[in-house]
């Protein structure tokens, strides 16, 4: 125990009983970051707000309700798939291994993992890391309804709960990254990021990731904007939050929700529109910004995926493909790997 706190001090750490505990970085820590980033992404050409930004407790609740909508088939079509991969999870698992979820859940997705966990051990060890306090409040629907379980969560950034955990105990993990979020980085930062996820991997964990898989432009763009309007709602709920936490002044009737499918890059991009000229303080950033009529501030990439771009992707990063399972459609993959 000692050493948990002597390597992770930046921490503090919450025990709210026996089997629920979860550790965040120091509050000047994670608001420092949003103010900085904040104001250097929205000097940028072209203006940009980083997705991991839209899941404060709002915006994670807007995005389950995304989930749950019919045009949204990620969701769906990656539960279907999972109810395959669990059955023959148990191949590559055995009594050892912890659950790591990057995006915390108490999701149908994360109850049929724990399953799957349940059926190798007696007692499970659940590690959610995600950025948003929604986090205590997942673990909390979880440990009511299981009690062969304890979980250690982390209220921080995937690579911030990842360098945690490598720190914290030599236990093997499962770390499971669902949703196609992976999609939302660029390809470069994607690289980054696979990479340093596989440097905090020990050689004998694994990595379950989902990825969003090409498929016909209509159904990609119906998927991110819906009939009605939850997705609108889930992109300008980001300005609410920097107007609440930032000091700023944005008019959220001064801007719209636009997404679109880009061929070239097999990727929706999705953006805030301003619907007037406009200027904007952000007080906490140090920033004014100055907006044309019809300028796009550019909020989220989701990246869909060849399956052959998948192989390359993980193997350039330093992983070795277990399996790979896809529905019937082929809308949605889900990929075992291993560190190389
Ligand atoms: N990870 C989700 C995805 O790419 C996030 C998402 C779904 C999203 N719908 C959105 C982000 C609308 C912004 C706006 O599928």
């Amino acid at each position: 125990m000692n050493n948990v706190i002597q390597k992770n001090l930046s921490y503090k750490k919450y025990v709210i009983d026996s089997k629920l505990r979860y550790f965040k970085p120091h509050a000047s820590k994670i608001e420092k970051t949003f103010a900085e980033e904040i104001s250097t992404t929205l000097s940028n050409d072209p203006k940009f707000i980083a997705p991991k930004f839209f899941y404060d407790k709002k915006g994670s609740e807007l995005f389950e309700k995304i989930c749950g909508l019919p045009e949204y088939y990620p969701t769906m079509t990656e539960i279907q798939i999972l109810k395959t991969v669990c059955g023959e999870l148990n191949d590559y698992l055995d009594e050892s291994f912890r659950l790591v979820e990057l995006g915390s859940g108490a999701s149908v997705k994360t109850r049929l993992i724990l399953d799957a966990f349940f059926s190798l051990q007696k007692t499970t060890e659940y590690f959610p890391i995600d950025i948003s306090e929604i986090l205590t409040e997942s673990s909390e629907m979880l440990l009511r309804d299981y009690d062969r379980l304890s979980i250690t969560g982390i209220i921080d950034t995937y690579e911030g709960g990842l360098k945690f955990l490598r720190n914290y105990d030599d236990r093997k993990n499962l770390i499971v990254f669902l949703g196609s979020s992976f999609g939302n980085f660029s390809p470069s930062d994607g690289e980054d990021f696979l990479k340093t996820v596989n440097s905090t991997m020990k050689s004998g964990d694994l990595l379950l990731i989902g990825l969003d898989l090409v498929k016909d432009k209509q159904i990609l763009e119906s998927a991110y904007d819906d009939s009605i309007g939850v997705t609108a709602q889930f992109n300008l709920n980001v300005l609410s939050r920097i107007n609440d936490e930032l000091d700023a002044d944005f008019d959220l009737s001064n801007f719209s929700h636009y997404s679109v499918y880009n061929d070239e890059h097999r990727r929706i991009e999705m953006y805030l529109k301003s619907l007037v000229r406009q200027s904007v303080i952000i007080s906490k950033s140090n920033i004014r910004l100055d907006l044309e009529k019809d300028e796009l501030i550019h909020t989220e990439y989701s990246h869909k995926y060849s399956l052959e771009q998948i192989r390359i992707l993980l193997e350039g990063t330093g992983f070795r493909i277990n399996r790979t399972w896809v529905d019937d459609q082929k809308y949605f993959s889900l990929t075992l790997a291993s560190k190389f």
